[in-house]
């Protein structure tokens, strides 16, 4: 891959990147849209990434449908598709990790901590194996991409971040892989997301600026669903991640339930 990317790169071809840990849907797919309005040739990485999940979760059991993958990067005209194999990726010794230690505290660092960690290592050996000019990442994981963007910043990485929108469903629920493990009633229930980021939006509206109000409103909301259990709802600067306490300037309200054994999150930009 490396040889590749030096040789198109020679050729004054422009490299746009889309990682990803496959089990592909649309919403990976807008983001090869955006790569190859960015770059004359698009590579897409399929790495279910060992180190960003923490003991306990799902990585052996995170979906893997490769043939079906291979189809659609195929149908959405992905150059390459870079797929290692779980051992190709890290040497049995390594021993170097990139941490970014402010912005992956909160949000999903504080349930998840470490991911942040196999997040940022896995990238940074992705950018240095396929060398990419501008490289996608979807706001759906908006606390990713901050951390992204400051590793590229803070480690002079020569690479340019290009954020893609969320897609969702006709019904709302933003799309993701794990949205597979749901039943059709937790699929149902998930639907309690969008209706909080929704509420908020209206709230915002009608006027409503105290986080306190806007926060107890939507755990009274996600309250009616039984099944879902609350692990975060912050409102948070987009830039700096941290807790506001008004909604002034750009400020993202950010969701993280649990649904049986499913972890699902949302969030939106807030403009007040
Ligand atoms: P994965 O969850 O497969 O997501 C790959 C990319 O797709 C991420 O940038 C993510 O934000 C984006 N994405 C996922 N669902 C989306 C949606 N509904 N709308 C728009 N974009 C969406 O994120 C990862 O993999 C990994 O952490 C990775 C960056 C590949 C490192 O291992």
């Amino acid at each position: 891959m490396q040889q590749r990317a030096l040789v198109e790169r020679r050729k004054g071809h422009r490299i746009g990147f889309v990682p990803t840990m496959g089990c592909l849907h649309e919403g990976h797919l807008s983001l090869v849209k955006l790569a190859r309005s960015r770059a004359d040739l698009v590579v897409l990485s399929i790495y279910v990434n060992p180190i960003q999940f923490l003991p306990g979760e799902d990585f052996a059991r995170y979906p893997r449908p490769v043939e079906r993958d291979e189809a659609l990067c195929r149908a959405a005209g992905v150059d390459v598709l870079f797929y290692p194999d779980r051992d190709q990726m890290y040497a049995p010794d390594h021993s170097v990790i990139i941490e970014e230690t402010l912005l992956s505290r909160g949000l999903c660092g504080a349930s998840r901590p470490g991911h942040f960690n196999g997040v940022a290592t896995v990238v940074a050996k992705l950018f240095n194996i396929i060398m990419p000019d501008v490289a996608v990442f979807g706001q759906k994981d908006a606390q990713q991409l901050r951390v992204i963007q400051r590793m590229i910043r803070d480690l002079n990485i020569p690479v340019e971040i290009i954020p893609g929108p969320i897609v969702r469903e006709a019904d709302g629920l933003a799309m993701s892989s794990r949205n597979r493990y749901l039943t059709p009633a937790e699929r149902q229930d998930a639907l309690c997301l969008r209706r909080s980021l929704d509420h908020v939006e209206r709230r915002l509206r009608e006027g409503e600026r105290d986080v306190e109000t806007l926060r107890n409103e939507v755990a009274g909301l996600l309250a009616c669903v039984p099944a879902a259990r609350v692990e975060y709802i912050e409102f948070v600067d987009d830039v700096t991640l941290r807790s506001v306490v008004r909604v002034a300037g750009v400020v993202r309200v950010a969701l993280a339930i649990r649904i049986g054994s499913t972890r699902l999150i949302d969030n939106t930009v807030l403009e007040s």
